[in-house]
């Protein structure tokens, strides 16, 4: 008999799993990040850089993960922010994630080109779910997602705002990247397909530069504000300065991310730039954060540097590319977990107890 695979253990171990399941464009297109990778990197090793200070006899007979973001209650303070295409990694794809998210306890953000359509993931799903946004040039097209996701019950809109055009990757300009002809961007017919081009481009930039509004400033958020009343998040912010603008422009949420390193490289990583976020947006809103978040004590560190919550991306699409619903279901419950461990050996019984004497910062706790 062949031996049966091992249930990894953590986060990482679900990687390889994975990449020997999809297409090689596909994990390419998963995993990579832009150019030299140095934030993709970055987004990782700025964890291992800052140093938890344990508090001791606490009392941690009760562990306590739920918490709420815009007043959505969720199991853990971990969720599932937007990626594109999971159709790659599952037949069921946005369905199975949002399926799986769900039987974890937390939510998901779905991104606008998902291969299902975002009224058949909001038909199976079992928990929260929110709706990514960009902003193309023909301005109506936002316009009706906006509609439609609010009349599926989407509770948020998360605006990306560090998508101007797409970043650099080089893996999938080598591969020419495309969809497979089987699947489509499920929340648009008659648009363009993002499909395979010659090596030495990408399908995706391609049709990110025809139709992304890459002269977009803050006066969009006013824009988005009049066509809906559900809370809009502003994701990709990694400035004081450009936390601040959001506020002010009115923001409800701020989700501290470069991306995932798949825009611009060498851009900071997120842990080191959510300190001056936190500090710029002095309580007026929530604070998220991602980007290279694999083991509880990062999560830990987020949330004692102020974030409410955290997002973890490419584990759960190895999960899902793994065992469907029930891989995303086990990333997250693995990451819950070894968070509770974390709580207990940090002196931290509640997300609401940790803050920033959890932790020493590499150079003093200076602005980095
Ligand atoms: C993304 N991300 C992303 N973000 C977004 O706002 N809209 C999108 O459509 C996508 N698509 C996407 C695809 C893939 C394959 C990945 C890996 C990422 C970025 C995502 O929301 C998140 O910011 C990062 O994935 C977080 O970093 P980690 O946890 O993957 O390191």
């Amino acid at each position: 008999m062949p031996p049966a695979t091992p249930q990894p253990i953590n986060l990482f171990e679900y990687e390889p799993l994975a990449k020997a399941r999809l297409e090689p464009l596909a994990y390419d297109y998963y995993a990579g990040g832009a150019e030299d990778e140095l934030t993709l990197r970055e987004n990782r090793a700025a964890y291992g850089r800052i140093k938890l200070r344990p508090r001791m006899l606490v009392g941690v007979g009760q562990i306590e993960l739920a918490t709420t973001v815009l007043g959505i209650s969720i199991s853990l303070p971990v969720m599932v922010p937007p990626m594109a295409f999971h159709g790659m990694a599952h037949p069921d794809g946005e369905v199975a994630t949002a399926r799986g998210a769900g039987a974890a306890g937390t939510l998901m953000v779905v991104s606008p080109p998902s291969n299902r359509s975002l009224e058949e993931v909001a038909a199976a799903a079992t928990g929260p779910l929110w709706f990514q946004l960009y902003v193309y040039k023909d301005r109506d097209v936002s316009a009706s997602l906006v509609r439609r996701a609010e009349a599926a019950g989407y509770r948020a809109l998360v605006w990306t705002v560090d998508f101007p055009v797409a970043g650099r990757r080089e893996a999938d300009e080598r591969n020419g990247f495309g969809l497979p002809p089987h699947l489509r961007q499920g929340n648009f017919t008659g648009r363009d397909e993002v499909r395979p081009t010659a090596p030495g481009g990408s399908g995706l930039a391609r049709v990110v530069a025809a139709e992304y509004d890459r002269s977009l400033t803050w006066d969009a958020l006013a824009w988005l504000r009049s066509l809906t009343r559900i809370p809009i998040v502003v994701k990709g912010i990694l400035t004081a300065e450009d936390a601040t603008r959001a506020v002010e422009h009115g923001a409800d949420a701020i989700a501290v991310s470069n991306h995932g390193g798949r825009q611009l490289d060498t851009a900071v990583a997120t842990i080191e730039a959510l300190p001056e976020v936190v500090e710029a947006v002095a309580g007026r809103c929530e604070v998220y954060v991602d980007g290279g978040i694999r083991r509880g004590t990062d999560v830990l560190k987020a949330l004692a540097l102020g974030a409410r919550a955290v997002f973890v991306g490419r584990p759960v699409l190895w999960g899902l590319a793994v065992s469907g619903a029930e891989g995303v279901q086990r990333v997250l419950e693995l990451l819950r977990h070894e968070l509770e461990v974390d709580m207990a050996l940090a002196g931290c019984p509640t997300p609401e107890s940790t803050d920033r004497s959890l932790v020493r910062l590499p150079n003093g706790g200076a602005p980095l």
